[in-house]
């Protein structure tokens, strides 16, 4: 069968030219934003697949267009997998994306003006979890809990449980895109249960994590909601997911379709069958495995090296350097820098950052995307070196252009699933 790049090549000459750009980029570089992956070849060519031709508006057996033998079986299999892996009572496919997937979950359990108790954005929150500028942030009232520096940047569950005393939240959310600790999920659901509220963890960038045995699973700790992104650590196709108690599917299931979408993209959903069939296998929990280990050998390694992480280090797949305390550099100084060396991290604020968030205090780092790769501990030691060396030196071409010819060695080595 003729490649379908050949095929755009004469159909559109400039998309199929990003195309190989993009393809070099991700195999030339290291990719350590902590949110991104390379998704399975299998996944990939499903993306492509002829699933994305077809209109499945509703679930599986209740459909509003014929023609769903196929698509209701691999939704069937999706959601099956999902509430295996998780040990949820049921799951719901059908997020277009890790925004709507938590949207779903508001506007279907809470009403306007409800107060949701969520973790303070540059401690860690996430946007969606009620930040100003999104629309959820004006919908509903969202009060904040931080972390502890005392404490090595741990949740602070006495200032946590006093602030839902005094809230009084109609729901207790939890979860982060910027913390590199485990959270006490039983702790949370025993505040959430004194003030009768529910409870709702965000685990987009762990998933993976707690699907493959390496993290606490706040369903294992009575959670009524938790939602996910399948495209980050769990390594599948771009999209969302919402797990909850069997009590909440009928709820959940109608605030996603028809109450926020419409028709899912069944390519997605069958790429997030097979992602979920893999997760549940003995290699996927050595990779989750190796993703931490990978992750604590970098942190360690830079620590040695006098580096500041928020926290003092890691428990899960990712960290933050504190740049401008440690090389006197903003993070989008020390972003800019690792770019030109192949090493792709993002800007980062850190806990009650003083800088704007275009000129924050730090970068994010992680290691789902390298572990994919088969990049061990040892490639993470000679990464922190190289690390370190570029943001002492951001205005040296010479040294830059030679850690960025010792990054390309890495990456020879090791191969990018789905482009080789
Ligand atoms: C914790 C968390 N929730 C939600 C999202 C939103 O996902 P998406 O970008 O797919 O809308 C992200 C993505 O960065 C995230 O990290």
């Amino acid at each position: 069968m003729q490649d379908f790049r050949d095929l755009l090549k004469t159909t559109d000459p400039d998309v199929a030219a990003a195309l190989a750009g993009e393809e070099r980029r991700q195999k030339g570089g290291v990719e350590m934003i902590p949110s991104e992956n390379y998704t399975y070849p299998e996944v990939l060519a499903l993306l492509g697949s002829v699933f994305t031709n077809k209109y499945s508006e509703g679930y599986p057996g209740r459909r509003y267009y014929g023609g769903q033998d196929f698509t209701d079986a691999v939704e069937e299999l999706a959601r099956a997998r999902a509430c295996a892996v998780f040990r949820a009572g049921h799951a719901n496919v059908q997020p277009l994306s890790g925004s709507p997937m938590n949207q779903a979950v508001y506007l279907g359990f809470l009403k306007p003006g409800d107060t949701v108790l969520g973790m303070e954005l540059s401690h860690g929150g996430h946007l969606t979890h009620g930040a100003p500028a999104s629309h959820m942030g004006r919908l509903f009232n969202f009060v904040r809990y931080k972390t502890d520096p005392a404490r090595a940047g741990a949740i602070d569950f006495d200032a946590l449980r006093a602030t839902a005393l005094a809230a009084r939240p109609r729901m207790v959310l939890c979860g982060f895109s910027s913390y590199p600790r485990d959270l006490d999920y039983v702790a949370f659901k025993a505040i959430a249960d004194e003030v009768g509220a529910l409870t709702m963890a965000d685990v987009s960038h762990i998933g993976g994590l707690i699907a493959g045995g390496v993290l606490n699973n706040p369903m294992d700790a009575g959670f009524d909601f938790m939602t996910t992104t399948t495209h980050k650590s769990l390594r599948g196709p771009r999209g969302g997911m919402i797990l909850c108690k069997a009590e909440h599917a009928k709820k959940i299931d109608s605030s996603v379709f028809p109450g926020l979408q419409g028709g899912p993209h069944m390519n997605v959903v069958a790429g997030v069958a097979v992602t979920l069939r893999i997760a549940a296998t003995p290699p996927f929990r050595a990779y989750a495995g190796q993703v931490i280990a990978n992750a604590k050998a970098l942190a360690e390694a830079l620590l040695a090296d006098g580096i500041q992480l928020i926290t003092g280090g890691t428990d899960n797949h990712m960290m933050v350097i504190d740049t401008v305390a440690s090389f006197g550099l903003d993070g989008a100084e020390a972003e800019r820098v690792l770019d030109a060396i192949g090493i792709t991290t993002n800007k980062q604020i850190v806990p009650d950052d003083p800088r704007p968030p275009l000129k924050p205090s730090g970068i994010r780092l992680g290691t789902p995307a390298a572990t994919t790769r088969g990049m061990r501990e040892a490639e993470m030691r000679e990464l922190a070196g190289l690390i370190a060396e570029a943001l002492r030196h951001p205005a040296d071409e010479a040294v830059l252009t030679r850690l960025k010819s010792a990054c390309g060695e890495i990456c020879t080595r090791f191969p990018v699933p789905g482009i080789g």
